[in-house]
């Protein structure tokens, strides 16, 4: 697996080729996302045969990237899809995704999206509620359907992570706490004519450099499993959740095998391997095989500080600005080194400052803003007047697809006509 790399002279490559040959190869303008579809690939490959043989599913978290050559590539490595609306479901669909390889989350899910998800008889509907149980079989029912579904519990685990990405506490608007679940069950069980209970699932939260945490909401899964009693027998699978953390250059962290390997000798233990393992990684099959390119606009210093203004924003790249994140961005010309720069872009916000950055004694013609291919685009807005970035993608050294930017005349159009 690769994502950047530097050639003999320094100079940044994504795939193996330097970023500038593959801007001038796809005829797009900056700022613009690049991302290396064989990398992706390599990494969803090595996460599906750390199952081995046993049954599983990798629900790749579609909103991490919904770029349909990402879905396709991790489809034909064997992957399926965690979504959560039906736009998601759509293109998991569309890119080859096979239905029962699908779930679906969201506390909050319109009828039309309940009725697309029963219609194709996805894996496993997860219902974040008691109060959604009745509406669920309801849509079934209209559909003369028995719906797949799952109860997502709310695991009352904390994680060491930013606030806004930590799902799994018990006070968080997602799944349903312990204390409720005899209800959800006994609400499942007076439905079932149109549900059918498939799984029991989790999402403790994102960024876990470890995998104990995750084990820890895991278990509380395989135990609430283990008092099924008989309808243990019904049972298709357990879903223990995405989460799995990247570098972003703060620590290192545990590679996603080692988050399947550990989920199975758990499931073993507990005596329930013949149940399909689901998980729901989005994060670290794409973050580290993205970047964003921006070139240099100007230079601005004073007495104070030095500041290299780019054309990539916080509308392109929400992600430091939301969550404090640190995404390394380093000249493309050469090596970072030397002096350090602000990084800031071109939003009448505050907020629009990626940090701190050793470039050198020059600014760079171009800036790599690395890491950046999870919750970078898809997180992305029109803020100030400025169009979804473009977006590239590389296989085999080269450019296989190009998805435009709007543009601003079509964003004055659209925002004139108003
Ligand atoms: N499953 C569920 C139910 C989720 O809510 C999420 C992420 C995932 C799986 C995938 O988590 P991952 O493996 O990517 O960590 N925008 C934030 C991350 C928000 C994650 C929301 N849910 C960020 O940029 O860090």
């Amino acid at each position: 697996m690769t994502g950047l790399s530097r050639n003999a002279s320094g100079v940044a490559c994504l795939g193996g080729t330097p970023l500038l040959e593959l801007l001038e190869q796809a005829q797009v303008r900056t700022p613009v996302y690049v991302y290396d579809l064989d990398a992706i690939a390599g990494e969803t490959r090595a996460l599906v045969s750390a199952f081995g043989r046993a049954p599983h599913v990798v629900a790749y978290a579609v909103k991490a990237n919904t770029a349909g050559s990402i879905v396709r590539t991790i489809a034909e490595c064997g992957g399926g899809a965690d979504i959560v609306s039906g736009g998601e479901l759509e293109v998991a669909l569309r890119c080859g995704v096979a239905p029962h390889k699908i779930v679906m989350s969201g506390v909050a899910k319109q009828d039309w999206e309940l009725d697309r998800a029963i219609g194709a008889e996805i894996l496993g509907l997860q219902l974040e509620s008691v109060e959604e149980i009745p509406r669920v079989a309801a849509r079934a029912k209209a559909l003369g359907k028995r719906a797949n579904v799952s109860i997502r519990i709310n695991p009352a685990v904390s994680i060491d992570s930013h606030a806004h990405i930590a799902t799994g506490h018990d006070e968080a608007k997602f799944g349903v706490i312990m204390a409720d679940l005899p209800v959800a069950l006994e609400r499942v069980a007076a439905y079932a004519a149109h549900l059918r209970l498939a799984g029991l699932s989790t999402h403790v939260g994102s960024m876990l450099a470890t995998v104990e945490p995750y084990l820890s909401s895991a278990r509380v899964i395989v135990d609430a499993a283990l008092r099924l009693g008989p309808r243990l027998a019904e049972l298709e699978f357990l879903d223990f959740g995405g989460g799995y953390g990247i570098d972003y250059e703060r620590e290192p962290v545990a590679p996603p095998g080692d988050f399947a390997r550990a989920s199975l000798a758990l499931l073993e233990q507990a005596g329930l391997s013949r149940l399909t393992l689901v998980v729901e990684p989005g994060r670290a099959l794409v973050a580290p095989f993205g970047v964003l390119l921006a070139r240099t606009l100007q230079s601005k210093s004073s007495s104070t500080r030095r500041f290299c203004l780019v054309d990539a924003g916080m509308n392109d790249l929400i992600r430091p600005a939301l969550y404090q994140a640190r995404h390394r961005i380093e000249p493309v010309e050469r090596p970072p080194g030397g002096s350090e720069w602000q990084v800031v872009g071109p939003v009448c916000e505050s907020a629009d400052d990626f940090g701190l950055h050793a470039l050198g004694d020059r600014v760079p013609e171009h800036v790599v803003i690395r890491d950046a291919g999870a919750y970078g685009f898809t997180m992305a807005s029109e803020y100030n007047g400025r169009p979804l970035p473009a977006e590239v993608f590389v296989s085999g050294g080269r450019v296989v697809r190009v998805s435009a930017s709007g543009g601003v005349a079509a964003w004055v159009d659209r925002r004139a006509s108003a």
